[in-house]
């Protein structure tokens, strides 16, 4: 099959260079802003010479961002290409519209390298769905903020050194607030849910805190417990039906699978209801393990894939305050709700009988205002 790529830049170049040397999926064209020497023969600055090229069967879209992604990709599939794509983005801020036109074509719309990088997880999810059903998934997502961690765990690194290193590594993202406020994240957690429960939540579904305030102090209040911090995002399905979905940083017990994930690597488990939990566990973010699930995306389209992972929307109610936890809670100042919900003292902190999230997180919304620096971890 011939491909048309969307972008060179990390992902898009290690796309190009893997299908190099394959007889089944040739590279024809790519769409870029600024002269690539390499590619010269097969570069393009007009989106419009791959829309119309009866050649091209797939288009890959590495180019990120909702525009023009958007206008390409739904272009290309009411053109008849098949689409792959790392955006999530474009795929959380478009779910609905995008999975049903794909329907409407009969062509593919992949995303595997969206969530998790290298980790076949979207993949598995549909899999597993056509046997078993699927009732929560939990993980870290983003393999930026695991590093940041990781480091600030292992040896005292300093939060904005450790970023700064993630972004050369080509882990982050072009503005790294979507990885350090966990939107990244968010976006993932949306695709995941969706697939996982057919439903169709949105962004602002998911209540997101990220760990742009994180403080050594808060990774001394972890450790003080046998716990590590982890950026976590998690989905559930209740008996009622509703589906919880956030995303926080957590404070882990140390003996725990997603304690132990170091680096820029990502683990993400679901929990069916007769095969219980399986987990995957892989390089979550970078050039190569990226570009493998585009190309992987490819290879299913070439052996007769021709969907999204699943073909049915619902409009699943959401209910965050079915789940609940205790937290711990960094904050300057008095605050009477706070106070109500305080267990006991946690180094410069404080720990929290369970609180429903839904609420800890509209409460954390708030008292950024009075504390920019508020910090809080989930303790699961
Ligand atoms: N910025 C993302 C991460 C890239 O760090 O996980 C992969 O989605």
């Amino acid at each position: 099959m011939n491909i048309a790529l969307l972008g060179f830049g990390v992902v898009g170049s290690g796309v190009y260079e893997w299908c190099r040397d394959r007889e089944d999926l040739h590279v024809r064209r790519v769409l870029v802003r600024s002269e690539k020497p390499q590619i010269a023969d097969i570069a393009t600055h007009d989106f419009e010479d791959i829309l119309h090229d009866d050649s091209i069967d797939i288009v890959v879209e590495v180019m990120g961002g909702l525009h023009p992604a958007y206008e390409y990709v739904t272009a290309a599939l009411k053109a008849g290409k098949h689409v792959v794509t790392a955006n999530k983005a474009l795929i959380a801020a478009y779910y609905q519209e995008l999975t049903e036109l794909a329907k409407a074509q009969g062509k593919a719309l992949l995303c595997t390298a969206a969530v998790g990088g290298g980790i076949p997880w979207l993949v598995n999810l549909e899999r597993v769905k056509r046997l078993d059903s699927v009732q929560s998934f939990c993980g870290i997502m983003n393999g930026t903020t695991n590093f940041i961690l990781d480091a600030m765990h292992t040896d005292g690194s300093d939060f904005s050194e450790v970023l700064a290193e993630a972004q050369k590594l080509g882990y982050a993202e072009a503005d790294p607030s979507a990885d350090i406020d966990g939107l990244d994240i968010q976006r993932k957690a949306v695709i995941s849910a969706n697939v996982a429960f057919d439903a169709c939540l949105s962004e602002a579904d998911v209540p997101v805190f990220g760990i742009r305030s994180i403080l050594s102090c808060d990774i001394a209040a972890a450790e003080s417990r046998s716990r590590i911090c982890k950026m976590l995002a998690f989905g559930e399905k209740s008996a009622s039906g509703a589906v919880s979905c956030y995303v926080e940083p957590c404070f882990v017990p140390s003996g725990e699978l997603e304690a132990a994930v170091s680096t820029n690597r990502n683990v993400i488990s679901f929990v069916t209801e007769l095969t219980g939990k399986e987990s995957f566990y892989g390089q979550g973010a970078g050039r190569y393990p990226t570009a493998y699930n585009a190309v992987a995306d490819c290879a299913d389209i070439i052996g007769g894939v021709k969907e999204f992972y699943t073909s049915l929307v619902r409009d699943v109610p959401v209910d965050n305050n079915a789940a609940s936890h205790p937290y711990y809670v960094r904050f300057s100042g008095s605050d009477e709700f706070l106070s109500s919900i305080e267990a006991e003292k946690c180094g410069e902190g404080v720990v929290t009988m369970p609180v429903p999230v839904a609420k800890m997180h509209a409460w954390a919304a708030k008292a950024k205002e009075a504390d920019p620096g508020v910090f809080i971890a989930g303790l699961i």
